[in-house]
């Protein structure tokens, strides 16, 4: 009697513990010869202060973006000077670990220092000017990791959902081709490196025509992009695997390698009407917008796991054009979206719980990839 009950119990531990699915696979592996998967990366993961964090990297991903540490105001927050420091400990923690390194991103209207745009006096600096300053920014930054980091998101978020160029002081300054001119001095600055257009909501329609158009127009100028990332910030449902699907293939048309370079879904209820990702929107922290602090119920599990199974499968069917998948934070805990655009959620938007263990939205990604190639 006591025997086989220990023999039941041996069972279920190593059931449980030795050999569950993610144990057997890891995700970088399944999709292995389909495209990349990637995660950003805190301080703390590729210092390896967060041993965990640093590990599940380690053993799941094989590409990594800095979630700050390449911004504007982190790697150049004064006009007199440049912090390598974090930059410099994250390039090489993705040399020492033989991971596709992403540099998240040169042109960007947020996290970017006011002084960029302003003279001592606090006027407005001329087209010139913020031309020089970021030509000076993109050599220095590319050209001390050139040949290092594989990939730069170039311009960040340079349309309006609506399709028209957002008013930046990057736009109003230097005039429309201050993104060609990025793109330009990229290519300068590291001839080999990716080039990549990064935005949200490029699912919705008028957005995604603009950006169409907009990379076709520069390419046939000779402007080197080399690709475009959706980042991916998507809600349990929006948008829909046909509408994913229209913009991977509409971007992979162009002849572009095509990227998901942030992907998260949030589970909350929305706390805007809004469903793209800027990072201004800031909405006050009430009960109801944060329903599941002590756990994501069972059920919402479910609906997660069903929703990341139906975006990969779309991913999988594009896989020819798409050169990447990288999740925007390793696991829930230290999702942006847990702070935005609330302050001081509990979100679940990754396929990692808070302690590192992985989902059932883990599982569900990792059997399409599964299925796929059972059916080849
Ligand atoms: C986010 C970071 O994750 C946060 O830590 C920071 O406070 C704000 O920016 N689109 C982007 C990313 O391109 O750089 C943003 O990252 C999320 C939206």
């Amino acid at each position: 009697m006591m025997f086989s009950r220990s023999i039941v119990l041996a069972t279920l531990v190593v059931g449980r513990l030795c050999l569950p699915l993610h144990a057997q696979t890891t995700l970088k592996d399944a999709y292995q010869g389909s495209f990349r998967i990637g995660a950003a990366l805190s301080q703390a993961i590729y210092t390896e202060s967060d041993a965990t964090g640093a590990a599940l990297v380690k053993a799941q991903f094989n590409s990594i973006t800095p979630d700050n540490d390449l911004k504007w105001e982190r790697i150049h927050p004064t006009p007199q000077g440049f912090e390598f420091g974090p930059a410099d400990r994250y390039v090489e923690f993705g040399e020492k670990n033989h991971m596709f390194i992403i540099g998240h991103c040169l042109v960007w209207h947020n996290q970017t220092p006011r002084w960029v745009f302003e003279d001592d006096k606090g006027n407005p600096v001329g087209r010139e000017e913020l031309l020089r300053r970021m030509h000076d920014h993109i050599q220095t930054v590319v050209g001390r990791y050139k040949g290092r980091v594989n990939g730069w998101d170039v311009v960040n978020e340079a349309l309006n959902d609506d399709g028209t160029l957002r008013q930046t002081a990057w736009r109003k300054i230097i005039g429309e081709d201050y993104v060609a001119k990025a793109f330009e001095f990229a290519h300068e600055a590291d001839p080999k490196a990716d080039l990549y257009y990064n935005d949200y909501s490029l699912e919705d329609e008028a957005k995604r025509n603009a950006a169409t158009e907009l990379i076709r127009k520069l390419r046939a100028e000779g402007v080197p992009v080399t690709g475009v990332g959706l980042q991916g910030h998507y809600k349990i449902d929006w948008p829909s695997p046909d509408q994913v699907d229209a913009t991977i293939g509409a971007f992979a048309k162009l002849g572009v390698k095509v990227m998901v370079t942030e992907l998260d879904v949030d589970v909350l209820p929305s706390a805007i009407q809004y469903r793209g990702a800027d990072i201004s929107a800031n909405v006050e922290l009430q009960p109801k917008l944060n329903p599941y602090t002590n756990g994501l119920p069972d059920s919402v599990q479910q609906t997660l796991a069903k929703r990341y199974a139906d975006l990969f499968g779309v991913f999988l069917k594009h896989r020819a054009a798409l050169a990447r998948v990288t999740f925007w934070g390793v696991t829930d805990a230290s999702s942006w979206l847990n702070n935005w655009p609330v302050r001081g959620r509990t979100s679940y938007p990754l396929l990692f719980d808070r302690d590192g263990r992985p989902k059932l939205a883990f599982d569900a990604v990792i059997k399409v990839a599964r299925g796929a190639s059972a059916a080849k």
